[in-house]
């Protein structure tokens, strides 16, 4: 009986350190992927959209900007975001149509979030996402930072204005 029990805890510790295991390396694998794409942004704030015609542009599309609570307020009175704060810009294809312009298929998702660890990056991740969700491998920095860092410093490396 005692010899049982003893088997038994030891089985359960053996699981429970396993578990500890796995679950420590899909965390390790999924910090090398980059932050994912939060599944309920859809729900935060739109607090902007945008049409950039022109497919030669780099930022071709039609933006629709999505603002989690932590960084509305900023947004909207200025100075600099606090951690957790986070905006994912929708790209989709431009359709004309019947004199209307419309959003077509979903090119990207892209991200920023708000990490101190992200010093290489003004203090923001970058992620981008294909229409399906799967991370885009990307160089943040040239990607992505370079250009945020030139046209936005000021705002703390945000582009866009919130629009009431
Ligand atoms: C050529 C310059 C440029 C590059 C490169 C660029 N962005 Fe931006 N980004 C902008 C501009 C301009 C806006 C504002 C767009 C709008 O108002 O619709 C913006 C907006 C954003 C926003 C919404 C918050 C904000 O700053 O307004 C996110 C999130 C974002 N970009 C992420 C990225 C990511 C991730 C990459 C790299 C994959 C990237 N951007 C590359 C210029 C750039």
């Amino acid at each position: 009986m005692e010899g049982r029990l003893r088997y038994r805890r030891r089985t359960v510790g053996l699981s429970i350190g396993l578990i500890v295991v796995v679950l420590a390396a899909t965390l390790a694998l999924a910090g090398e992927m980059g932050a994912a794409l939060p599944k309920d942004f859809r729900s935060w704030t739109h607090t902007k959209s945008m049409v950039i015609p022109d497919k030669s542009h780099g930022l071709y599309g039609f933006h629709n900007i999505y603002t989690n609570d932590a960084a509305l307020p900023t947004l909207k009175e200025g100075g600099t975001y606090k951690e957790g704060s986070a905006f994912v810009v929708s790209f989709y294809d431009v359709v004309v149509e019947g004199g209307a312009t419309v959003t077509g298929k979903k090119i990207q998702d892209v991200l920023m979030v708000k990490d101190k660890e992200a010093t290489g990056t003004g203090g923001w991740i970058y992620a981008a996402y294909g229409p399906d969700g799967k991370p885009l491998q990307i160089d943040p920095v040239k990607a992505c930072y370079e250009c945020h860092e030139k046209g936005a410093k000021a705002t703390d490396f945000v582009f866009s204005k919130y629009v009431d």
